[in-house]
């Protein structure tokens, strides 16, 4: 039987012309979607949603979306959905991990690249027409090659940092709620550390872990503090795991040297304090974006829809 199902906004890719041949879908506005009229006027009809990370997915949504059977969420994240309310109601939650790893990892290392050579910085300073010719002092940056990585959360794009440090000879340590397997700690050569110990040796922290009541505020002003003067902090994760005011603080003050940022606590709002700031490099939360992993991520989030709708068990659902 068809099913109908909403899909928070234009996705790349064919996947949404795969999913009309089976189901009635309606597509909602982009940075709107489940908030807008179109899905509040027939909430109730819908058995499936493919959301975005800007849509809350939360009790008020589910108390009115009575037919939801399935939430497939455009993301690896989902830290925008009420996984134990989607439970409790048997709404199936799905992610898209695996196919946006490699694309959140090549951003993650051009952050940290880009906030240690300073440049983007380079790039305004040649714009606004202030290059006036090479000195030996001009725009020296952090060392990249044979530093220290700090990585947070060695799961599948930490772990992708990970392999990307490696080809820049540099020392790895991992810190996070699980220990990695014996065999991906020897193939990365990443040594597990006590989170505070990384943030006391590490040149570069990169965040890879979800946003969790235990990662909120994770990056906080006791932890800048024990950093290696001029160390680099690089977040590709979620915004509310660091606490930007600390991080604004601790780049004028010291000790960090530089900050690539790709998300932000209260998006797409940022910090007036870091927009003011040379040495951090700012992306709009494009972790994912280049074109085949987003691709890849309608594809995934499309056959989750398809899967649960047809009776069958998702491949990435998430525990509630
Ligand atoms: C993006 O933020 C994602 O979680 O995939």
């Amino acid at each position: 039987m068809r099913g109908r199902v909403f899909v928070s906004c234009p996705l790349p890719g064919s996947a949404i012309e795969r999913l009309a041949r089976e189901h009635d879908v309606e597509i909602g506005i982009e940075r709107v979607g489940v908030r807008g009229d179109d899905f509040i006027r027939a909430a109730e009809t819908f058995d499936a949603i493919v959301s975005c990370v800007t849509d809350p997915i939360d009790v008020a949504l589910l108390d009115r979306a009575r037919r939801l059977r399935v939430v497939a969420n455009f993301a690896v994240g989902y830290d925008n959905i009420d996984v134990p309310a989607c439970a409790s109601r048997g709404v199936t939650v799905t992610n898209t991990p695996g196919v946006l790893t490699e694309a959140t990892a090549d951003l993650a290392f051009g952050l940290l690249l880009d906030a240690a050579r300073r440049i983007a910085e380079g790039d305004r300073l040649v714009r606004r027409g202030a290059f006036d010719g090479w000195r030996p002092s001009f725009l020296v940056g952090v060392p990249v090659h044979g530093g220290t990585l700090g990585v947070i959360g060695l799961g599948r794009i930490g772990q992708a940092m990970a392999r990307r440090a490696r080809g820049f000879g540099m020392r790895v340590l991992y810190a996070g709620r699980t220990r990695a397997a014996p065999a991906v700690e020897k193939a990365l050569h990443a040594v597990h550390v006590p989170l505070d110990d990384l943030f006391e040796q590490a040149d570069f922290v990169s965040l890879h872990c979800p946003l969790t009541p235990d990662t909120r505020g994770l990056v906080s002003s006791a932890r800048l503090s024990r950093m290696k003067p001029g160390a680099v902090l690089v977040n590709t994760a979620r915004g509310a795991c660091v606490d930007e005011a600390a991080l604004a603080e601790a780049l004028v003050t010291g000790p960090l040297g530089a900050a690539g940022l790709d998300v932000f606590e209260d998006e797409p709002r940022v910090n007036a304090r870091l927009l003011a700031l040379e040495n951090v490099v700012l992306t709009p939360h494009t972790g994912s974006a280049d074109r085949a992993a987003r691709e890849a991520m309608a594809t995934t989030a499309v056959e989750s829809v398809l899967a649960v709708l047809a009776g069958n068990s998702p491949l990435y659902p998430v525990a509630g």
